[in-house]
């Protein structure tokens, strides 16, 4: 037997007993007559003890072993002199009386403790030692516990698991597929599934009723701290429900968790029309942990002689509370945030309640204090409160007031990650234009359903169908989206024409799916949860990265296995693919 017990377990009561426990070594202090080891296993850290005047040739030995070293040690659970009250183990150690080094290790790269000295990329490339550290091991078994709550829960509701391929055709909707080429067919091509979709509804026309499958996904997209190239959904779809029944049931999920989870028992979630939360917060991902609504100030502020306001499509304002007194500098970064390409604003006008009831702002000069009054009356501003406005374009204008709303949420540290605050946004559009390519596409994907209240609307306004699709938003972050689909040919059809296919078009990509709404499709909707955002947001952390045992870097590389890589000549050859790369070796 290598061990007895586990680094984390042995307390008082087992005092006396012989116990033999394997580990790594974390750190040994050497204090002239006693030499103490901190041996630590995923389970936790046990002190080990050796006494040169009891046995010196042993304590000799131990001095010997280096950080990392992976040993079996025997020996006697005593009570400790100096008690340890930060672990579950601190009253006690061990008397060691026999050592086995069962392999040495290397210096390691980085300090294994929780304030490491090694910087992302060295720990990416020694994952696995990155992996020994409390907060990745703690993150992996929480990773853990929450795919078994949720298979436990949307099990004992009656889903079951079924796997999906991941050798499947390219499609041309949605993101970018990742390819993969088939040597038994020459020139053809398999595809890595961006999720299991058409899948899940084959199963429900299958007649499986409930499903669900936490899944790996593969999108070539480029990355963010919530984007991985693969990462793991949830995914669920049930048959003869509506809408207000998924919603419902993944509620009830999400109250479950966070109540296992977190120990939190969560009211109701709010819903939030599409449009609403546009106008509301500039984007359909609302982080509603903080309030700083969006204000339209476009009536209000054009008709002056600021040419950039008369001008403008739009003008928004925020109120935020308590920041009349931010200094020139502290106004200077503001606008230099705002100017930043990824927030995209030309400039940022700024409004100072006065204690004293009266108005400054960077348009003075073109607004009297009257002007002013208005605004702030109408951003429901008090004395003390900073008012900052942008104008412009409508959409870009809201999107870079969605921004600096986050950005002054920050900075006033409103986004209290102990807070979860989810929200239903629901009523998104079917479709969206797209300039650049000059056609709609589908909002969610191809096989949402519309409203069939909008159907109609269907072939003469498109962009005024909506649909009956929905997001789970927590604090911010798209946590899952789903909708009610499709589940007769002649809407899918329909479906198609506005995205542009031609009839054969779909027939070759999208046929097995129509034809098979043919043979008795019931209707049926659902829903996927992106898991790696779920353990994320659950944790109050903004990489999805920690959350994963191997994630790829920025680069969609894992550096430390080193891919992608490439290939051999000979393994080109016997896919057909002839190589453009010239430093093939
Ligand atoms: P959607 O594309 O909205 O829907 O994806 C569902 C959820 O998956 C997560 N997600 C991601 N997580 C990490 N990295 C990524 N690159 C990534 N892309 C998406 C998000 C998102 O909300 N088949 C539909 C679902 C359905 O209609 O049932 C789908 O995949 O949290």
């Amino acid at each position: 037997m290598y061990r007895t017990n586990t680094c984390g377990e042995l307390t008082l009561s087992e005092t006396g007993k012989k116990v033999v426990l394997c580990g790594w070594v974390q750190k040994s202090r050497d204090l002239g007559g006693m030499t103490f080891i901190d041996l630590r296993d995923r389970y936790g850290i046990t002190q080990l003890t050796f006494n040169m005047e009891v046995n010196s040739s042993l304590c000799e030995q131990a001095r010997t072993l280096g950080r990392e070293y992976v040993i079996q040690v025997e020996g006697v659970v005593a009570e400790r002199y100096n008690k340890n009250k930060n672990i579950p183990t601190g009253d006690i150690e061990i008397i060691v009386e026999t050592i086995t080094v069962l392999n040495e290790a290397k210096l390691p790269p980085f300090t294994i403790e929780d304030n490491t000295d090694g910087g992302e990329e060295l720990r990416m490339q020694y994952r696995y030692l990155d992996i020994r550290r409390n907060a990745v091991k703690n993150n992996l078994l929480f990773r853990h516990k929450l795919s078994m709550e949720i298979r436990n829960y949307l099990s004992e509701k009656g889903f079951i698991e079924i796997e999906t391929p991941f050798l499947i055709s390219s499609t041309p909707e949605g993101a970018r597929d990742f390819i993969v080429p088939s040597r038994m067919n020459e020139g053809k091509f398999y595809a890595l599934p961006q999720s299991p979709q058409t899948f899940k509804q084959l199963l429900m026309i299958g007649g499986m009723d409930k499903y669900f499958q936490i899944v790996r996904c593969f999108r070539d997209e480029d990355l963010r701290a919530d984007r991985q190239p693969e990462f793991t959904q949830v995914d669920c779809e049930t048959s003869f429900v509506t809408q207000e029944d998924v919603l419902q049931t993944f509620e009830g999920l999400y109250k479950d968790l966070f109540q296992k989870m977190k120990g939190i028992t969560m009211e109701d979630f709010p819903r939030m029309t599409y449009d609403k939360a546009m106008n509301t917060y500039g984007c359909d991902k609302p982080d509603i942990r903080f309030g700083m609504p969006f204000v339209e100030l476009t009536e209000l502020l054009q008709h002056r002689h600021f040419a950039i306001f008369n001008d403008a499509e739009y003008i928004v304002g925020v109120c935020a509370e308590n920041c009349a007194g931010y200094t020139r500098k502290q106004l200077d970064a503001l606008t230099d945030f705002v100017k930043r390409p990824q927030v995209g604003a030309s400039g940022l006008v700024y409004l100072q309640c006065n204690e004293d009831g009266s108005f400054k702002s960077s348009v003075d000069k073109f607004y009297t204090q009257e002007d002013l009054q208005a605004v702030a009356s109408k951003c429901n501003a008090k004395a003390g409160d900073l008012i900052l406005i942008l104008c412009g374009k409508k959409e870009h204008t809201q999107k870079s007031m969605c921004e600096l709303r986050l950005e002054m949420g920050n900075r006033l540290e409103l986004r209290n990650p102990n807070l979860f605050k989810p929200l239903w946004i629901v009523d998104f559009p079917l479709f969206e234009w797209d300039e650049e390519t000059q056609r709609f596409y589908a909002k969610h994907h191809p096989f949402t359903a519309p409203k069939p209240e909008d159907e109609y609307l269907m072939e003469t306004n498109p962009i005024a169908v909506r649909a009956n699709a929905y997001d789970l938003v927590i604090n911010g972050v798209e946590v899952g989206g789903g909708s009610v689909r499709i589940f007769q040919r002649e809407t899918q059809k329909k479906m198609f024409k506005v995205l542009g296919f031609s009839d054969e078009e779909a027939q070759k990509q999208f046929g097995f799916l129509m034809n098979a709404f043919e043979y008795g499709a019931p209707p049926h909707a659902g829903i996927a949860f992106g898991f790696d955002r779920m353990c994320a947001v659950f944790c109050g952390v903004d990489s999805i990265r920690d959350f994963i045992a191997f994630p790829k870097n920025n680069a969609g590389k894992d550096v430390m296995i080193n891919a992608p890589s490439t290939v051999s000549k000979e393994q080109l050859n016997e896919l057909n693919i002839i190589s453009t790369v010239k430093d093939i070796q």
